[in-house]
């Protein structure tokens, strides 16, 4: 009998490897998939969720086309059990809980998907919407449950200073707001690359050196590295769960798709059939993935780049805001593209 006994040391390392065997739903590549009909989805009707504001409100607009409002994204891995979003679960399982986006109008597009979806799964439930600063709160009242945004577009500072105003790249005051919450979801790029009368700030500083201007994608790189090290020294990873929402793209050139004559996403009524866009990856992708490498803590990338790049139909055009920025192909129609990314937010969440 003795022969089938593991010695001691061996069997100390058998149990750390089965511990540390990462669970299948773990390993699923939830990024790899491709869109599908399904005519039930989407999971909210959108005319039911009277807080959608009119910048994602294509139908209320007068869209005129709905299909895009019934694909669901399909994980092709094997190891993938991808649940559908049950928001009953989801609010029970947080109760108490505080949940918050913290980035730009990308974040509050995702922070909107998602207070439908909650809504519309307990419409006769108690809630309250309260805003604080740049903070707003939707209260889910009987489950203690808050969804909030907090509107940070660098997630590091702009300051007034004597000289204008002076985006600070290595400080990031902003973050006492984001202390404790449990589970959080970052986003900053869109307003990288902004210039003339939208770009909100004069000069940037960074270690004590101020500059008229420099490369945006190394002042990206430097704030993510910032934000990352506020993450290490802040986060107590036993409380907090940290995502990173991702790079979510635009559609204003055809070419990227073989499309030469689209010089925008109006008409667009489909999403690119397959896994992969033709137009490849933005470069911020690259240089975001690289600073969540330098990061200790635990963080997880909502990779939202690849699987909205396919969907070239999912942007409200002109059944958006209108008016001076008529075409827009860089928010997204609610009901539509950031419910997938909430979809994936619960299964990595719940599983
Ligand atoms: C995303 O797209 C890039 C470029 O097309 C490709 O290299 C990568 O494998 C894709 N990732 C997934 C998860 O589909
Ligand atoms: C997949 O999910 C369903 C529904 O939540 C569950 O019943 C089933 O056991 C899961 N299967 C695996 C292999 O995890
Ligand atoms: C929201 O409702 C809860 C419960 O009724 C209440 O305690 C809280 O003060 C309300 N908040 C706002 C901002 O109205
Ligand atoms: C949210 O509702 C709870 C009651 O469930 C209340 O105690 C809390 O103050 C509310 N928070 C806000 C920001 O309204
Ligand atoms: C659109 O993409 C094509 C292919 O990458 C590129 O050659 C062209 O300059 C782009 N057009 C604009 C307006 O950016």
């Amino acid at each position: 009998m003795e022969g089938w006994l593991v010695p001691l040391p061996q069997l100390f390392f058998l149990l750390l490897i089965l511990l540390f065997q990462p669970a299948a739903s773990t390993s699923c590549d939830w990024y790899h998939g491709s869109w599908v009909l399904d005519s039930s989805y989407p999971l909210y009707d959108p005319s039911s969720c009277p807080f959608i504001e009119r910048e994602f409100s294509c139908l209320r607009n007068g869209r005129p086309d709905h299909l895009y409002t019934h694909y669901r994204w399909h994980p092709l891995g094997t190891t993938c059990n991808f649940s559908r979003f049950d928001g009953k679960r989801f609010l029970e399982k947080m109760r108490s809980k505080r949940i918050m986006f913290v980035g730009d109008s990308l974040s509050r597009n995702q922070w909107q998907s998602l207070t439908c979806i909650l809504h519309s799964s307990v419409p006769d439930s108690k809630y309250n919407i309260s805003r604080v600063g740049d903070v707003s709160t939707f209260n889910f009242t009987d489950y203690g449950v808050q969804v909030m945004l907090d509107r940070n577009v660098f997630l590091v500072d702009v300051a007034l200073k004597r000289i204008g105003r002076v985006l600070i790249l290595d400080s990031i005051v902003g973050g006492k707001l984001w202390k404790d919450i449990d589970v959080l979801i970052f986003n900053t790029w869109h307003w990288w690359n902004r210039r003339g009368s939208t770009q909100p700030w004069d000069y940037i500083q960074v270690g004590g050196k101020t500059y008229k201007d420099m490369d945006r994608m190394v002042a990206f790189q430097k704030a993510l590295q910032t934000w990352g090290g506020w993450v290490d020294s802040n986060i107590n990873p036993d409380k907090s769960k940290v995502f990173f929402q991702g790079i979510s793209p635009s559609h204003y050139n055809g070419s990227l798709w073989g499309e030469p004559t689209a010089k925008s996403c109006i008409g667009q009524k489909e999403p690119i059939r397959g896994s992969t866009f033709p137009g490849g990856l933005p470069p911020a992708v690259a240089v975001l993935k690289d600073a969540l490498t330098k990061i200790k803590k635990p963080v997880t990338l909502l990779d939202v780049t690849n699987l909205s790049l396919l969907r070239k139909d999912g942007h409200p055009s002109v059944y958006g805001l209108g008016g001076r920025i008529a075409m827009d192909c860089s928010h997204w129609c609610l009901a539509g593209v950031p419910d997938a990314w909430n979809e994936i937010l619960y299964n990595l969440l719940l599983i």
